[in-house]
């Protein structure tokens, strides 16, 4: 079945009040694109929740830095509208970038405390463009429920917090990390790696799982926690660690001692590939 694409504000309005008229429940799925099986899973989990889904596809100028990978973003179009057809999307929406930033915005959203440190450090500014855009976003397709990634936890804990804070009227859904066989989280950014990087790239994975199985045998101190995993990450070929740190889930600040819920998060740059990944730290005895 041939999916609807639509590429104007105006006509992604215009269909979803159809659908919500017909008494649909709107699911919403925001993506950059490069569609993967990742994404494709974010699609299940909406179709799950509601009865007609917008899948956006939009590679937004606002979050990336300067010197990042705005130019060489993969982009195929018809490539994402075929798969996110396959996989029973309703509606994919495909703004040009003059499409939803015909000026320059004085309107802006900005976030601080959690999204102050790991992402937020690393990628100055790119907090306030996802949150911008995804603001933009929520408004044009007014979702009952958005699905988001696990792989990228800070940016899921950073849009619930924006939904909460401001009363945007849609439920927050967060759906788990999909990866490959070899352990790696699936990323539009792999395709960037040559077969040595992609190799190297399971230090990522691996160091979430050395951080995983130290506490579930009892190793409390983060501190001990993180330099396993950095250890991990440094004996790998060409990576360079950003951080591997040991969080608080929530508010995204360093824990000393692993007595809750903690999330290990890694980034790390790969040859010229920036890579990140994360795991739950779960205690045994609750
Ligand atoms: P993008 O990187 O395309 O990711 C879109 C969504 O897919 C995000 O919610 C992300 O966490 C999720 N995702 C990516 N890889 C995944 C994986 N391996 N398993 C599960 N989910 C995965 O994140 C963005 O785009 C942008 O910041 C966006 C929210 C669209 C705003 O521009």
């Amino acid at each position: 079945m041939a999916v609807n694409r639509i590429p104007t504000v105006e006509g992604c309005r215009a269909a979803v009040a159809r659908a919500r008229k017909a008494g649909s429940r709107i699911g919403f799925v925001p993506t950059m694109g490069a569609l993967h099986e990742g994404h494709l899973s974010l699609i299940d989990r909406a179709r799950g929740q509601s009865d007609w889904v917008v899948l956006s596809a939009f590679v937004n100028p606002l979050q990336f830095g300067p010197q990042e990978d705005f130019e060489r973003y993969p982009r195929d179009p018809d490539r994402d509208a075929r798969l996110a057809a396959g996989r029973g999307a309703d509606l994919v929406f495909e703004p040009s970038v003059e499409e939803i930033l015909p000026r320059p915005l004085a309107a802006t959203v900005t976030m601080g405390g959690l999204t102050d440190a790991l992402e937020g450090e690393a990628r100055p500014g790119h907090f306030d463009g996802v949150l911008t855009i995804v603001t933009k976003l929520f408004n044009v397709v007014q979702p009952d429920v958005a699905v988001f990634g696990q792989k990228d936890a800070q940016q899921a804990a950073a849009v619930k917090r924006l939904v909460l804070d401001l009363d945007f009227p849609v439920e927050i859904v967060v759906a788990p990390i999909v990866r490959d066989s070899d352990g790696i989280a699936i990323s539009s950014r792999n395709a960037y790696l040559s077969a040595e990087e992609r190799r190297s790239a399971r230090s990522l994975s691996r160091s979430l799982d050395a951080a995983r199985s130290l506490v579930e045998g009892g190793e409390r101190d983060a501190a001990r926690v993180e330099r396993a995993m950095r250890d991990l990450l440094d004996g790998a070929p060409d990576v360079e660690v950003e951080y591997a740190a040991v969080v608080d889930p929530e508010r995204f600040t360093r824990v000393e001692r692993i007595e809750g819920p903690s999330l290990a998060a890694v980034a790390a740059r790969i040859g010229r590939t920036r890579l990140i990944d994360n795991a739950i730290l779960v205690l045994d005895d609750g």
